[in-house]
């Protein structure tokens, strides 16, 4: 029975194999990181990301067949099957800066493998790279010198679909798992390890099989079409907004087509995270790279829109509050990029409260797990900032809540109380169309949701 190892304990690292963990009792998975507070983290009650379920699951397998540690030599020569999950944030410097993928994380994890193999390994792709990224990774493996002499590398690719917030339901019970592997004899052996894993829990009917270039588009692919269905009913919303329809009533009567499904449909201050826009991007320059620039221009434009959005989120609340919020308090209802998470990587609370504070007004930040980032995020206009984990505090003499995410505990609030302690007149901005409008209107609120026409008691 082969090992597993995992390079990598993010989001992606730490849940899988915690999963895999608990499916496969009599494997043992270990999983290192460079980042020692990280696993002495994941050792601890404390884990270093929230995720409904994790804890639960990482305490039934941890110091049984789950190990996290930062021996990362150890953990190569010691396992046969080697997961890297390895952040791949886009490049911030040289040729395509702002848009292809920083691959430096990925290529120093290669190169470490080659050096500390002893013994043939099967190479799992688990984060997100471009289209050919496993062929230059065999490279690297199969080059002269630095160790790995006289060791097989067998590269896959087994991109990840989880999604924050819902990481364990969607590793327990998957949609599909696919797995790239190269169409030759020891490829499709490697294939059939991988997938022997996956079976101990997935219906062999989802578990997809296919080339590994395929497996490498289909993962940015995916990522690309849940982002667009996003920027485009926030487009319709737009249009909603100027023209009295109500993007809600829009929103289901396409949904209920079978055609186009109900999910990924909500109007909002658009997506965030740090797949989304990451991964499109990433497909834009791959788009340039091979000469496509109608296709590029297409995809570049979902991330276009979506920075609209958010701008419009904003010129929003200044007309609706006689075009000034300088000096004015506005609690800002959420900082994770979306609920259930604390994850605030590219959510659009960092963009927004920043234009707030470019606009000279102070902003009340509450969220129940994301305040810890908020220094950190929101450098260089901390003056404007507080963070406040009572949301009655921070709505205290404030002139609007504006919600950027959609926690469930923020519509249970008692808004009759909090409308008591706002300035007046009061508004509430609702970038996630999370709370009950009527309601919050019959109390005396300025309602601003996205896609509707706003519920106003100014005219
Ligand atoms: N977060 C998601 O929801 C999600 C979902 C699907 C796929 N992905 C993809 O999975 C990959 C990982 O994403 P994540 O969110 O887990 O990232 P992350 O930043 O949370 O975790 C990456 C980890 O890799 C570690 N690392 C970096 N270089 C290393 C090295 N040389 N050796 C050992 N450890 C190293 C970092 O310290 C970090 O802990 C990315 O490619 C991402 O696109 C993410």
């Amino acid at each position: 029975m082969k090992n597993i190892l995992c390079i990598g304990a993010g989001y992606v690292g730490g849940p899988t194999m915690a999963m895999i963990a608990l499916k496969c009792p009599d494997r043992k998975v270990t999983v290192v990181d460079i980042n020692s507070e990280r696993i002495a983290a994941w050792n601890s009650d404390q884990l270093p990301i929230y995720e409904p379920g994790l804890l639960e699951v990482v305490k039934a397998c941890r110091g049984r067949n789950l190990f996290f540690s930062t021996d990362i030599e150890r953990g190569i020569e010691e396992n046969d099957i080697i997961f890297v999950s390895v952040n791949t944030p886009t490049k911030t410097f040289g040729r395509g800066a702002g848009c292809a993928a920083d691959l430096q994380y990925w290529e120093q994890t290669a190169r470490k493998i080659k050096h500390c193999a002893k013994s043939d390994k099967i190479v799992v792709e688990k984060s997100t790279l471009p289209v050919r990224t496993a062929t230059a990774m065999a490279r690297i493996l199969a080059a002269e010198g630095d160790g790995g002499a006289g060791v097989k590398f067998e590269v896959l690719s087994n991109p990840e679909f989880l999604a924050e917030g819902t990481a364990i339901e969607d590793l327990r019970n998957p949609d599909r798992v696919l797995v790239g592997g190269n169409q030759t004899p020891e490829g499709d052996a490697a294939v059939a390890e991988l997938v022997a894993i996956y079976s101990s829990w997935v219906p062999r009917e989802r578990i997809l099989t296919t080339n590994v270039w395929s497996s490498e588009l289909s993962k940015l692919t995916a990522n690309a079409f849940l982002a667009q269905r996003v920027s485009s009913v926030n487009a319709i919303s737009e249009l909603c907004e100027a023209t009295g329809a109500d993007v809600q009533e829009v929103s289901r009567a396409i949904g209920m087509d079978s055609r186009i499904g109900p999910k990924f449909l909500k109007a909002g201050v658009g997506f965030g995270g740090s797949c989304f826009k990451k991964d499109i991007l990433n497909l834009v320059y791959l788009c340039e790279t091979y000469g496509l620039t109608q296709a590029a221009a297409y995809w570049r434009g979902v991330v276009a829109y979506n920075d609209h959005q958010q701008e419009r989120f904003v010129s929003r609340i200044l007309r609706a509050m006689f075009n000034t919020v300088a000096g004015k308090k506005i609690a800002l209802f959420g900082f994770a990029f979306k609920s259930d998470t604390g994850d605030t990587r590219e959510s659009p609370a960092i963009a927004i409260a920043r234009m707030l504070a470019e606009e000279h007004a102070k902003v009340a930040i509450t969220d129940p797990k994301a305040l810890p980032s908020v220094r950190r995020d929101l450098a260089g206009c901390l003056d404007s900032i507080v963070e406040e984990p009572d949301p009655y505090k921070a709505a205290d003499g404030a002139d609007c809540i504006a919600v950027a995410t959609d926690w469930k505990c923020f519509r249970d609030l008692d808004f009759a109380r909090i409308y008591a302690s706002m300035r007046k007149p009061a508004f509430v901005f609702d970038g996630r169309n999370l709370l009950d409008h009527e309601a919050l209107f019959k109390l005396g609120f300025n309602v601003y949701a996205v896609g509707k026409s706003p519920l106003t008691h100014l005219d």
